[in-house]
């Protein structure tokens, strides 16, 4: 029997490549995917995957489905909680396990609190080293208390509830689904660029952010999800299944040099050179959030994440081009962007 699957969030830049990923390479699978609203030509694409209509806040459909499926990848909104509260009800009403792979992020890590602000934080965390830190992380730390809710479950149902969080950094490359196909940072970047005219930082610039390319990421959600269809192969599920999803790490001055390269020589801002910009304008820069730190979060932390867990179990190596070799190419699909449907991030934004 092939395994039944049960996703979320498959118009998303990463739920869609995910729902691609898993089509490419297991035709086999027998794939739910809850929509909100059916994408133009997605039956004629994944004809054999089933679509329930329905939001994150369908509590009752949510776990009427997750009860269905014997494996969950969760996605989305990774912060909303009666969604994933559904979905765990949804898997402790089957008998026999079941796997659960939610998406975090490594905001969990970022040092927003305390900084050090725009320069390098010396730490590095581990997915197996710092499991015990991550895992008891406080619930104000991006992420942690909707994975404190999933790992609290696993931990009372082993048997029965399986899961995983997934951790990516920032992530970059085309999305491969129907929906959305770009990711969030690079855009971001790009919109403050050319509304400012030049590339910018804050502080030496010296912190640091991981990156993963999502053909990368896919190949963790792959591994995960091919060992949850053997019925858990060497993955580690529960407390301990924490997978950081990076590949490698480049600073805020770096990644500001190449940009200003790419947008100068494009003739999109007057000059190449990054400027320093205080903290306190990087504070304000904040791209529509209203969550107050996020300039800070998004300009001036380090989120320095290694994945150790998915090398050693999943046989994770990553090896698509780095976030600076593919930087053309993202940006000028951030410009592209902005000229077809006018400015994400920046209101004000003309081209
Ligand atoms: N992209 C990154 O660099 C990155 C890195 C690390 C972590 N993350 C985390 O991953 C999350 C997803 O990222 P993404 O780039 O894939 O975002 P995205 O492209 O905006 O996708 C969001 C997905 O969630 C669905 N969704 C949102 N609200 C929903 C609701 N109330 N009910 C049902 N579906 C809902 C959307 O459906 P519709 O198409 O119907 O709107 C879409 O499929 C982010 O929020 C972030 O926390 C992202």
């Amino acid at each position: 029997m092939p395994p039944n699957i049960f996703l979320t969030a498959a118009t998303g830049y990463i739920g869609g490549t995910v729902l691609d990923t898993l089509v490419k390479y297991h035709p086999e699978y027998d794939i739910t995917a809850l929509l909100r609203k059916v994408p133009e030509g997605f039956s004629e694409r994944y004809p054999n995957v089933k679509v329930v209509i329905g939001n994150f806040d369908n509590a009752q459909l949510i776990s009427d489905t997750a009860a269905q499926n014997e494996i969950i990848i969760h996605g989305g909104k990774p912060k909303h909680i009666p969604s994933l509260e559904a979905l765990i009800a949804g898997l402790l009403r089957r008998s026999g396990p079941s796997y659960l792979i939610r998406l975090a992020g490594t905001g969990i890590i970022a040092d927003w609190q305390n900084g050090p602000y725009g320069e390098l934080n010396p730490k590095i965390w581990s997915d197996i080293d710092d499991i015990d830190t991550i895992t008891s992380l406080p619930a104000g730390n991006q992420h942690r208390h909707a994975d404190k809710i999933l790992q609290i479950a696993a931990s009372e149902h082993p048997d029965q509830l399986k899961a995983a969080i997934i951790c990516p950094p920032g992530i970059y490359g085309p999305g491969k689904g129907l929906g959305n196909t770009r990711s969030l940072l690079l855009p971001e970047m790009c919109e403050n660029m050319l509304e400012l005219g030049y590339p910018f930082y804050t502080q030496s610039g010296g912190n640091c952010r991981s990156w993963v390319h999502i053909d990368d990421l896919m190949k963790i959600y792959l591994g995960l999800v091919e060992a949850a269809v053997v019925g858990g192969g060497k993955a580690v599920w529960g407390k301990d299944g924490y997978y950081f999803a990076s590949s490698h790490e480049v600073s805020q001055l770096h990644l500001a040099k190449r940009a200003g390269e790419i947008l100068h020589t494009k003739g999109l801002i007057p000059t190449d050179q990054p400027k320093q910009l205080s903290l306190r304008t990087v504070r304000e820069m904040r791209g529509g959030s209203s969550w107050e730190p996020m300039g800070l979060y998004t300009w001036a932390c380090n989120t320095r994440a290694r994945s150790y867990r998915s090398e050693l179990l999943l046989v994770y190596e990553p090896n698509a081009p780095s976030v600076i070799d593919t930087l053309e190419d993202d940006l000028l699909a951030a410009v592209e962007h902005v000229k077809q449907h006018g400015p994400t991030y920046c209101p004000n934004l003309r081209l």
